[in-house]
């Protein structure tokens, strides 16, 4: 099978920093599914485990955590899928990823493919749904049915890949009052078409911006940033007894003492952790994709690929992860089939 992966970890621009590879494929074994991949999208995780570092694999390491495809081959406990389904999924951050023809993914992080998208469309959802409906509507208890309809969620990073669904999930299932950061024209102009119904400059102080809004304190807050350089802003534009969910992993010690007179909740959310501890409800990943397959097909969730790159290959690997790493990425960037 074709593949693109790396054995060293280098800078991006370096020409070993992604490679086109050729190996034998895998074979289904448990609960594991075969699925031949049709489409991958990009995603920051993928910059970050390519980012610089001495390690030297002997094995080459596929990246890729999103992807479609077709089911190809089942292992023998399969029973949610069977050859010949399209399927959607981000997979395990500790097995090999889906930017090789065929992968391996267990069951239990698998969904049915939307069927009003394409395998390109399709590929663009799965980790940024995943980690905006587990953070929304499971660590931060917001009521996806509408009962906190009304309530206020200031989202920063509203233009990227998570926030173009947690926007969606917030204004459209939850009936929040959406507010959205963005830092241009672009920008704004996406994270309006999805949903936000005003929009802040994150560039700029956020205080002033929420009070000129007439919200001067949100009751959830998504940061989908570094929370590094705003964590203690965050005490002020919280309401009391609000909560803070945060997707990026600190890089310094936080003072929580700051949040305790309004009673603030911190809500950390990463989409592998069910993966990665195999925990027991481990399938909520498989019914969360199965019921966003549904609001995609219903219409009520739009999808949110802005950019199709061409082929699956180091060539254009490279292009979406120097986008990334660029920071200013709308939406989600896509590959799509492995070229003749
Ligand atoms: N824990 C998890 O499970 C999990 C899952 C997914 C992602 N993540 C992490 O979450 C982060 C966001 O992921 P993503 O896929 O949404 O990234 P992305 O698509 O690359 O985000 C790009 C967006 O970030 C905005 N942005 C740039 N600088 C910003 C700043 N200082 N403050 C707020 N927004 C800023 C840009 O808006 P403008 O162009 O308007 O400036 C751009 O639209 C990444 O670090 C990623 O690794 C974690």
């Amino acid at each position: 099978m074709k593949a693109v992966g790396l054995y060293r970890y280098l800078p991006v621009d370096h020409p070993e920093s992604l490679l086109d590879l050729e190996f034998a494929a895998p074979v289904a074994t448990g609960r594991d599914l075969l699925v031949e991949v049709k489409a991958v999208s990009v995603n920051p995780v993928d910059c970050k485990r390519r980012a610089p570092k001495d390690a030297v694999e002997t094995a080459p390491k596929v990246l890729g955590w999103d992807a479609a495809g077709v089911v190809h081959a089942v292992g023998p406990e399969v029973t949610l899928f069977s050859p010949g389904d399209s399927v959607y999924y981000a997979g395990s951050i500790l097995r090999p990823g889906s930017n090789g023809e065929f992968q391996l993914v267990d069951e239990r992080v698998v969904g049915h493919k939307p069927a009003n998208l394409s395998f390109a469309e399709a590929a663009a959802m799965p980790l940024t749904t995943l980690t905006a409906w587990e953070l929304m509507f499971e660590r931060m208890g917001v009521e996806r049915s509408g009962a906190h309809a009304g309530r206020s969620i200031l989202i920063l990073g509203g233009a990227g890949g998570v926030g173009s669904i947690a926007i969606q999930l917030a204004a459209k299932l939850a009936r929040l009052k959406v507010i959205a950061s963005a830092s241009r024209p672009e920008s704004v102009e996406w994270v309006t078409e999805l949903g936000a119904q005003a929009t802040v400059d994150h560039t700029k102080p956020l205080a002033a911006q929420l009070a000129a809004l007439g919200e001067p304190e949100v009751d959830y807050l998504l940061c989908l940033t570094s929370p590094d350089p705003l964590f203690e802003s965050f005490a002020q534009i919280v309401k009391p007894q609000g909560k803070i969910g945060l997707i990026v992993r600190a890089t310094r010690p936080y003072d929580l003492s700051i949040l305790h007179d309004k009673g603030l909740a911190v809500c950390l959310e990463s989409m592998f952790t069910r993966s990665s501890y195999q925990t027991p409800d481990m399938i909520a990943q498989h019914k969360l994709l199965e019921e966003a397959a549904g609001l995609f097909e219903a219409g009520i969730l739009q999808g949110t690929m802005k950019q199709n790159l061409g082929a699956i290959c180091a060539a254009n690997l490279k292009r979406a992860h120097r986008m990334l790493e660029g920071g200013h990425v709308v939406g989600k960037l896509v590959l799509e089939g492995f070229g003749a």
